[in-house]
């Protein structure tokens, strides 16, 4: 048996010299730390980067979600459609909002909501659909989820917290809808350690988010309260770590592609595991992401950690949680949640390291 290396975990965010050199000059020039141009030149680069006309950058991607269900006017009484496979956070955020959540199933295609099964959910009370492009990956007829939403007039907020670098078309995921939300957690292509973002091209939008995310104040540092708010604000130091790390998303973004293609040649053929469809022209998968056949997931993951190598299980069907505890069904997501693997997918993993993920994977399956 081979010697065993370092451990390569599932995740790591990475940031570098630059990061360091950035926040040490902002601190010997007297910054204030909290929030001011450094947020506002961040929120800029977002801005640009996705082709939105506005940002709004708050403390993580709950709260993200959260304010852009207060801020489309969803509250007790209402009904949020959410996939019944997604990270919690997007279910949550309906329930922090004081709304209802339903779930629907996924397409098998691309794990996100499956276009008849969302229709099927809609209520009179349904006010808006929580679109979550998971991993990257978008629905083929996405526009038709656009269309649907105007005319029955239902807001479409997209969870875009895994798709920052990822397209429709040329058109970056989040843009499709009324408001797009991001997460900068640490596992994200790029960290602030903790972090959110919401676009949109709606001037009225940005204006309520911009005063819920600050007490409700007409304007920052202004003591006069127009509406309920409360802080979820940022701080210059995430702003200069995210503004550097946005240097370095064009370079992040390909070499997801890469390596998730290298994952995929490698491991061509090997009985066992499946990759679900990923156009990389245009998604770029923030975890690199397989279904394991037969039930022997979780050996495969004993198995992995033995040869020093981190993977995670996916998200559970949200439905079927203690939290939410309902007696539904939603057969893909079930089945997607008991089957998928993230394997290693930090974009500083090297060449070498994917091959021994994919042979000790070939060697598992060999047994
Ligand atoms: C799809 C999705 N939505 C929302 C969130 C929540 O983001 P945060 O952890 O920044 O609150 C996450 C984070 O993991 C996510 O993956």
């Amino acid at each position: 048996m081979a010697i065993l290396e370092n451990f390569i975990n599932q995740m790591e965010p990475w940031f570098d010299e630059k990061e360091e050199q950035a926040i040490s000059e902002y601190l010997k020039s007297g910054g204030w730390v909290t929030e001011f141009k450094k947020t506002r030149e961040f929120e800029k680069m977002i801005a640009e980067y996705t082709g939105a006309k506005y940002c709004s950058v708050v403390s993580n991607g709950t709260i993200s979600l959260t304010l852009a269900l207060i801020a489309c006017g969803i509250g007790p009484g209402d009904e949020v459609i959410v996939p019944d496979y997604t990270m919690v956070a997007s279910a949550n955020a309906v329930k922090l909002a004081g709304a209802e959540v339903v779930f629907a199933d996924i397409n098998p295609d691309n794990l996100c909501l499956d276009f008849e099964l969302m229709k099927k959910a809609v209520s009179p009370r349904t006010k808006a659909i929580m679109l979550v492009t998971i991993n990257g990956r978008y629905p083929s007829n996405l526009e038709e989820f656009v269309s649907f939403c105007k005319e029955k007039e239902i807001k479409l907020i997209e969870d875009a917290a895994q798709s920052l670098g990822s397209f429709k078309n040329g058109k970056h995921l989040g843009t499709f809808g009324d408001i797009g939300s991001f997460s900068f957690s640490a596992p994200k292509v790029i960290s602030t350690g903790q972090g959110g973002a919401l676009i949109t091209n709606d001037e009225i939008l940005i204006e309520r988010i911009q005063k819920l995310r600050d007490f409700g104040r007409e304007k920052p540092g202004a003591d006069r309260y127009l509406t309920m708010g409360w802080n979820f604000k940022f701080t210059d130091i995430q702003a200069i770590i995210g503004t550097e790390q946005m240097k370095k998303l064009p370079w992040r973004v390909q070499r997801k592609k890469d390596i998730y293609a290298l994952y995929k040649k490698n491991l061509e053929g090997v009985a066992g595991i499946s990759f679900i469809p990923t156009n990389l022209e245009n998604t770029s998968p923030w975890f690199i992401d397989i279904l394991v056949e037969n039930g022997k997931r979780e050996d495969l993951i004993e198995f992995l950690k033995n040869n020093q190598i981190g993977s995670r299980p996916f998200y559970p069907a949200l439905h079927a949680e203690p939290v939410y505890n309902r007696s539904e069904s939603h057969p893909v997501a079930q089945k997607i949640a008991a089957k998928g693997l993230w394997l290693p997918s930090s974009s500083k993993l090297t060449d070498e390291e994917i091959a021994r993920v994919c042979d000790a994977i070939k060697d598992f399956f060999k047994q």
